[in-house]
Order: C-alpha cells, then sequence, then structure tokens
C-alpha cells in the first residue's frame, strides 16, 4: 500500500441533493480503497434548503452545516469544495469557489453554455486552482479496458465510433417536471447539458474532436405536470443524435455517434462505449457492467465476452470477482480526483478538465446551430 499522508483532505460540499448526498456515502466508505494515496474527509455542506441539510445530520465527519455558501467558503479549513446544483448557479458558485483560494470539482455541464464554461476555465487558470469536471463511467473496467484496446492501435482502419448515454424515465408523461426539464435552469442544449459530458469525455480524451457535426433533437412531450396541480412548459431537448465527422491522425472521416437520451425505452442509465475498426472491435455497455465484448476479423466474426469484475483504476477490498456499480464509479472518480490533485496519480485516467468541459460545450453550441439551420456545422 502506499503511503498515506496523516492527514485527510477537507472537503465541503455546495448542494446537498441527489449528488450531494452521494459524495457523502463515497467518502464514509473511503477505507475500502486500498492504494489510494489520499484520504478524504467530508467536513461541510451548504444547501438553501434545511429539509436537505438534516440527511448529513447522520454524517459522523460533517462539523458544519449552513444555508449559505459564503459562510461555507469563509472556512479557511476547507481545501476542496464540490458543488452540485441546478445548471443556471454553475457560473456564479463555481467563481465564488475559486476566488475563495479553494479547488474545485465541478459539476457537468460545468456552467449552463459555452460562454460560462470558457469563463469559468478562464478564471480557474488565472487562479491557478485546481479544477476537474465530474464525469465517472470512464472509471468502469470495461471503459478502462476498451480505451486500452483502441490505444494499443490494433483495430485496423476505424469504421465507427460511437458513444451513448440512454435513460427512459421521462417517458412517462405523468413524470412531473423538474428543474432539468426547464431551459432556463438546465440550459438551452437541455439533454446535452444533462447528460452530454458523459458520451463526451472519452471520445475528447482519446481525441476524437469532431470537424464536421449534423444534430437531430427532439423535444417529445411539451408540458408536464408543475407537481402543484397544474402544467408548465417542458421546454428542453429530451434527444440529442449528433452524427459527427473525425480526422484521426492518418484516416480522415471517421464517423463519430453521440447520443443523449431522456427517452430511450428500456434504458434506466445505460452508458455504452462502441469502437469498431476493420480488423477488431470493443464495446461496453452498463446494461453488462462487468462484461467486455470483442471481436477480431476472421471469414465470420462473433462478439465474444469477458467478464473483467471489479478491475478499477484504484484497488479496494472488494473481490475481483464482483460487480461495480454507480456509487463504486464515483468513488473511483474522487480518488482520481484528489490522487491528481496531488500529484500522485501516475498514469491513472484523470477527471474530466475544464478545457475538455469547454470543447464538449462547443459540441452542444453547434448542435444547437445544425439543429436550429438544419445543415452540417463544422467545428
Ligand atoms: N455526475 C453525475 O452522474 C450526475 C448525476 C446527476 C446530476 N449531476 C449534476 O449534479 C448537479 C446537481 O444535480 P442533482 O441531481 O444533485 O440536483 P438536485 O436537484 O437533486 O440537487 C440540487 C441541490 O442544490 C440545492 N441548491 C440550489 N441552489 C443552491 C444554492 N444557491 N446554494 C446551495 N444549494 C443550492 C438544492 O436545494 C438541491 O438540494 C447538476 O449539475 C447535475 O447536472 C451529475
Amino acid at each position: 500500500m502506499s503511503s498515506t499522508p496523516s492527514a485527510p483532505v477537507r472537503v465541503g460540499v455546495i448542494g446537498a441533493g441527489l449528488m450531494g448526498r452521494e459524495v457523502a456515502s463515497a467518502f464514509g466508505r473511503w477505507f475500502a480503497l486500498l492504494d489510494c494515496p489520499v484520504r478524504a474527509a467530508l467536513v461541510a455542506v451548504c444547501d438553501v434548503n434545511a429539509a436537505a441539510l438534516d440527511w448529513f445530520r447522520q454524517v459522523p465527519s460533517v462539523e458544519f452545516l449552513t444555508q449559505d455558501h459564503h459562510a461555507l467558503l469563509a472556512r479557511p479549513d476547507l481545501d476542496v469544495v464540490y458543488v452540485a446544483v441546478p445548471h443556471h448557479l454553475h457560473e456564479s458558485l463555481y467563481l465564488d469557489v475559486l476566488r475563495a483560494g479553494k479547488d474545485l470539482l465541478a459539476e457537468k455541464p460545468f456552467g449552463i453554455d459555452l460562454a460560462a464554461s470558457r469563463r469559468i476555465r478562464d478564471e480557474a487558470a488565472r487562479l491557478q486552482r485546481f479544477v476537474r469536471v465530474s464525469s465517472e463511467f470512464p472509471f468502469l473496467p470495461g471503459a478502462q479496458r476498451a480505451i486500452q484496446i483502441y490505444q494499443a492501435g490494433n483495430l485496423g482502419p476505424l469504421l465507427q465510433l460511437r458513444s451513448r448515454f440512454l435513460h427512459s424515465s421521462d417517458l412517462d408523461p405523468a413524470k412531473p417536471l423538474n428543474w432539468k426539464r426547464q431551459s432556463q435552469y438546465c440550459g438551452e442544449a437541455g439533454v446535452m447539458n444533462d447528460l452530454g459530458l458523459h458520451v463526451a469525455h472519452v471520445p475528447l480524451r482519446l481525441g476524437w474532436r469532431p470537424a464536421h457535426l449534423y444534430a437531430q433533437l427532439q423535444k417529445i412531450y411539451a408540458q408536464r405536470s408543475d407537481g402543484k396541480g397544474g402544467m408548465a412548459a417542458c421546454d428542453t431537448w429530451d434527444n440529442a443524435t449528433l452524427h459527427c465527422t473525425v480526422d484521426l491522425p492518418g484516416q480522415a472521416g471517421v464517423p463519430l455517434t453521440l447520443e443523449t437520451r431522456r427517452m430511450s425505452p428500456t434504458d434506466t442509465n445505460s452508458w455504452e462505449l462502441e469502437i469498431l475498426g476493420t480488423d477488431g472491435g470493443v464495446r461496453f455497455s452498463t446494461k453488462a457492467p462487468k462484461t467486455l465484448r470483442q471481436y477480431v476479423r476472421g471469414r465470420e466474426q462473433t462478439w465474444s465476452a469477458t467478464d473483467l469484475g471489479f478491475a478499477m483504476p484504484f484497488k479496494t477490498i472488494t473481490g475481483g470477482i464482483f460487480e461495480p456499480g454507480f456509487p463504486d464509479l464515483l468513488q473511483q472518480m474522487w480518488a482520481a480526483f484528489l490522487a491528481e490533485r496531488a500529484g500522485l496519480l501516475g498514469d491513472r485516467f484523470g477527471c474530466a478538465t475544464p478545457d475538455e468541459a469547454v470543447a464538449h460545450h462547443e459540441l452542444w453550441a453547434a448542435a444547437l446551430l445544425s439543429h436550429r439551420e438544419q445543415r452540417v456545422v463544422a467545428l
């Protein structure tokens, strides 16, 4: 086991909703990590909603609860702040964190639009803060192995690259509206803002930067229950398919499809990556979370299935035969964030960078333009 510094990194959370609680869970079982060189403790939590804070009273490491994020940021004993709030608040809260002298794990999409993402990135660079953006699925063993297979360069000329993130809960028209379905809070890019970094992170990391794209965007239900007996406009894009062209060294014009869908029948939370070449291919889906599918060229081709088990980037107490799940990924992502912040990531996969977050917003801005003008857009 690597040496463990005696003092844990002290983390504060702003936004004690769905994701804020997941972070408390990841830190609460940090002892499950066997070779993470950094320890961490969640010590302070902020939410404007007092009821949301109450849940954190059961978390032993938490010393401070507040409804005012300025009070949290004024604490000199916090090293890192994680912010998980609606998208229209990203820019102002992220800038407050940076200007308070804290490092930041930001939630995606890193600002409500491209302009906001650039302002956050530039301020982080000016202040020389360590900033990364939340995107946990690449830490899955299947995703890591797919990346390694691609980087080994034995797949032959590439035929198709595909990255997808698919939900189905919005198929129910009776599901009440929330902030993620309203442009003023989620952003004009809608589902791309909400699910998009999950599909863009690996492609951007692997250098698959689209030169051109054509976008198909869909809004399915125009109204939803407002949860108070009335109806309200549901004005975000529900499904987005981006048909992209990528020029790679030695191979121009590779098709890349990026799909984000809130209405994808049968998919509760399916993250999928597929890389097809003439000599081989690799495919991974969270529908089979420990299983990697591969083919190699022959007279006939078949997909083989390899169970990778719990081959996580950071070793844990969990036996190698078991299946990874969403809470495990978040913990791995946090381990990568804190290790990289300490300069101890080594050759492991790192969290999404501010530049990658800006680049993913460039895709969504181009997609909105493509849809509006019904044309292919050059990036
Ligand atoms: N990485 C992932 O897999 C993942 C999954 C879901 C959501 N997210 C992202 O996390 C962020 C939050 O999403 P969520 O699902 O947790 O939302 P949520 O609605 O469950 O929680 C947001 C919380 O922020 C609080 N809040 C609002 N304004 C605040 C303020 N000024 N100060 C402090 N707290 C404030 C709300 O009261 C609420 O409790 C979004 O950026 C979303 O895109 C990421």
